[in-house]
């Protein structure tokens, strides 16, 4: 046997005004959209947004439900609007953006597993690296230059 070690590399920018000019308006885009998010059970808004290379920018928010399972994350609500509208079109980047109402959310928050695995399929549908930012409401913000970076072994149609 053997071990074998996974790396991954994120960089971090010190805040928001750090980010490159096209990312920021990106992000602001994505707080537009989580001030949206519809999350009276956990009072935690998550935002979403999508740049297409057709110059498109899609946007989604959290949308909870009383059966809590039903609700959906911002991402996937983003993700799969992208895929339904714009089957074709390939994904740049991702801006993400969560704060809860309860607390300051100034630690960058990373997509959840589930969004993780809806994110990789479309990496791997376009054959092409997804880029995605991620911050709360304020603080530090996380760029990963792909998916895969956060999804270290995972599941694809290469397996089935
Ligand atoms: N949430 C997202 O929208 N994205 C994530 O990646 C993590 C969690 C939402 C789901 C739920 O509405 C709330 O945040 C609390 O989990």
């Amino acid at each position: 046997m053997k071990d074998i070690k996974i790396e991954s590399t994120l960089t971090v920018y010190e805040d928001y005004n750090e980010l490159p000019a096209d990312i920021a308006l990106l992000m602001d885009t994505a707080s537009k959209a989580r001030l949206k998010a519809y999350a009276p059970y956990s009072k935690f808004l998550v935002g979403a947004a999508i740049l297409l290379d057709n110059g498109e920018v899609i946007t989604g928010n959290n949308q909870e439900n009383a059966s809590y399972p039903s609700g959906l994350c911002a991402e996937r609500t983003a993700i799969y609007y992208a895929g339904a509208e714009y089957p074709d079109a390939k994904i740049i980047t991702m801006a993400l953006t969560a704060g809860s109402q309860k607390q300051p959310t100034a630690s960058p928050i990373p997509p959840c597993g589930a969004c993780r695995q809806a994110i990789s399929e479309y990496e791997v549908k376009q054959d092409s690296p997804i880029e995605i930012y991620f911050m709360g409401t304020s603080g530090k913000v996380v760029k990963s230059n792909s998916l895969a970076n956060l999804l270290p072994l995972g599941f694809d149609r290469s397996f089935l």
